[in-house]
């Protein structure tokens, strides 16, 4: 008897220690390590977008000034007592000075505050939540059913709170003297941006009050110490590791979502590695930075109510866009560089040539305004007397109509370019103004994209490069030819200690087959996301051989230097979103 009792509790044990191994083993495969480091959260626009008060500069979101908010809207007022034209102009005020936070839409009355309270329990950090909503002289109580981490968080940091909330409920003791049988309470849904539970839409609801009130415990520093199975956030938080990566912001920042190689059940997953709420998939407002939670949804939604999240929404849709990317004349590409086909007109229109003293030397790709992107190992400033620059062209031998020739005004060769293991292999060229009161005009041109978060594309994305360069042979080329390659991730395995990860991409075919070649350097590699908005997400920079397996092609990897471009040709001309 007393053996069959161990050898149970000896199976026990060991089906035990079974299950949570495969159980930690999914939790590393979810959640990625590495990215972790660098400690992203809801500011950083690298992963996500920044709210339309928000700019991004080098990687995060930036107060903006209230005077760079869109026009129109109608005011709102702040709990600093002054009254703003807009709710964009109200967040970038409190964005800069946080005491003075969201209070009602209109301006300012003589009476009648939104406030906040924790009652029925004598500590202020938690307690059954109570609500006095502007126009309404008595506090209600919130319903349980409406009540998630996301609300918590908020009134949390209402409450001065920063870490937000560590239990969406507690046990509170429930006042004999109040009406148990119906009271009316309060539906609240947030959007996990606010920060105070007034920009939160409230809904009038009668609920039996069986069905429960809202109530939170805040987080106070070192309310629970971390183990093996919690989850640290970026804002000291701990949280169960179960928790990240579900789509659910439970950290209050974010950082529990932004790092993720998967999702579970709740979330989607975006090619960003960030994990959004299921619901936001086909909601009308893009949430991942790649944009494939909006595409191959079956209708629009139509928003109907006028709550601050949808004001928020309607400001996005005001802040200025930027055209690039978008080709005028799509036909559809021909079925069927080294090994590519050959380009039609309008098929490229960000592609130019660069010529030195009369030969085609490089490639370069045109980014709007007077600018042209190029490799600086194809260009010195010493030599600008000699370049010209060829947009729409196609076959050198024979001339298209389209081709225009631009004289050279200024080159802007990376400072710390290296010529050696061309490091930084990154330069702009300036054309010459025929009009110096106007923009240039490069009238058949369409610029590319810049790419300002490492994270628009990923290995295995197929992108396009495209050049006068050399076929593998060495032989000549006269036209403009293109070919398909991947992005390859762990490109040091193919040259160690020579590809440097944060400002090269490797990029080829598994057969080598399709590469750039000797010419083709300055050139485009270029990648689609789903919308059909061409991004330039790399420069045709080196590689051993011209077509080799194992020898993929190096790029300058662009997006690496978003500040550094946008630093030269301004900002306004480069930023795609958030400007
Ligand atoms: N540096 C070369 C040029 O001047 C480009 C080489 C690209 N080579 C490659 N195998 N991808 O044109």
């Amino acid at each position: 008897m007393k053996l069959v009792c161990v050898v149970l509790l000896l199976l026990c044990f060991y089906s035990f220690c079974n299950v949570s191994s495969t159980f930690d083993a999914f939790q590393e495969d979810i959640i990625d390590k590495k990215c972790l480091l660098k400690k992203y959260t809801h500011h950083s626009c690298n992963k996500v977008f920044c709210q339309p008060w928000q700019r991004c500069i080098d990687g995060v979101c930036t107060c903006k000034l209230p005077y760079q908010c869109p026009k129109n809207g109608t005011s709102v007022c702040s709990t600093n007592g002054k009254s703003y034209p807009t709710y964009c102009h109200q967040k970038s005020f409190e964005c800069l000075h946080p005491e003075a936070k969201f209070l009602n839409n209109g301006t300012c009355m003589a009476e009648g505050k939104f406030s906040v309270s924790l009652n029925y329990n004598n500590t202020h950090s938690e307690g059954i939540v109570e609500v006095k909503l502007v126009n309404q002289d008595k506090k209600m109580f919130i319903c349980k059913n409406s009540w998630s981490i996301r609300e918590a968080n908020v009134a949390c940091f209402d409450l001065g709170f920063q870490q937000g909330a560590f239990a969406t409920q507690g046990r509170f003791n429930f006042p004999e003297d109040l009406q148990i049988n119906s009271t009316e309470c309060l539906h609240v849904h947030c959007r996990g941006f606010e920060t105070s539970l007034a920009e939160c839409t409230f809904t009038k609801r009668r609920t039996k009050m069986y069905q429960g009130l809202a109530s939170v415990v805040c987080y106070r520093q070192g309310t629970d110490a971390p183990t093996n199975k919690s989850f640290q956030c970026v804002n000291g938080k701990n949280i169960s590791q179960k928790k990240a990566c579900d789509g659910v912001d439970d950290c209050g920042d974010q950082s529990d979502e932004l790092c993720c190689k998967g999702c579970r059940r709740k979330g989607f997953l975006c090619k960003s590695g960030v994990c959004i709420p299921r619901q936001h998939r086909c909601n009308g407002e893009v949430d991942c930075i790649t944009g494939e939670d909006e595409v191959k949804c079956e209708e629009e939604t139509e928003i109907l109510t006028t709550d601050m999240d949808a004001e928020r929404k309607r400001i996005r849709t005001l802040l200025p866009k930027l055209s690039c990317g978008v080709k005028r004349n799509v036909h559809a590409r021909r079925k069927r560089v080294v090994g590519g086909k050959l380009a039609r007109i309008g098929d490229f229109p960000w592609q130019v040539a660069i010529r030195d003293d009369g030969k085609i030397t490089c490639g370069g790709i045109y980014i709007g305004g007077c600018w042209i992107l190029t490799a600086a190992h194809c260009v010195r400033a010493t030599r600008i007397r000699h370049y010209q620059i060829w947009t729409s062209l196609l076959d050198w031998i024979t001339p298209n109509s389209e081709i225009m020739v631009e004289k050279v005004d200024k080159v802007i060769v990376h400072e710390n370019y290296n010529g050696a293991t061309y490091q930084n292999d990154i330069a702009l060229v300036k054309v010459k103004n025929h009009d110096s009161q106007k923009e240039c005009e490069l009238s058949n041109s369409i610029p590319a994209c810049i790419p300002w978060s490492p994270y628009l594309f990923q290995p295995n994305d197929r992108c396009i490069i495209s050049g006068w360069g050399r076929e593998k042979d060495n032989q000549r080329v006269y036209s403009l030819r293109w070919g398909e390659v991947y992005l390859i991730g762990n490109c040091s395995k193919f040259y160690p200690n020579r590809y440097y990860e944060k400002e090269m991409e490797c990029a080829g075919t598994n057969d080598g087959s399709i590469d750039a070649c000797k010419g083709d350097s300055g050139g485009p590699l270029v990648c689609e996301d789903v919308n059909n908005v061409t991004y330039i997400w790399g420069i045709v920079s080196w590689g051993e051989n011209c077509g080799k397996p194992e020898f993929p092609g190096v790029y300058t990897k662009v997006a690496n230097y978003f500040e550094w471009i946008s630093s030269h040709v301004g900002r306004s001309s480069v930023s795609q979103y958030n400007i």
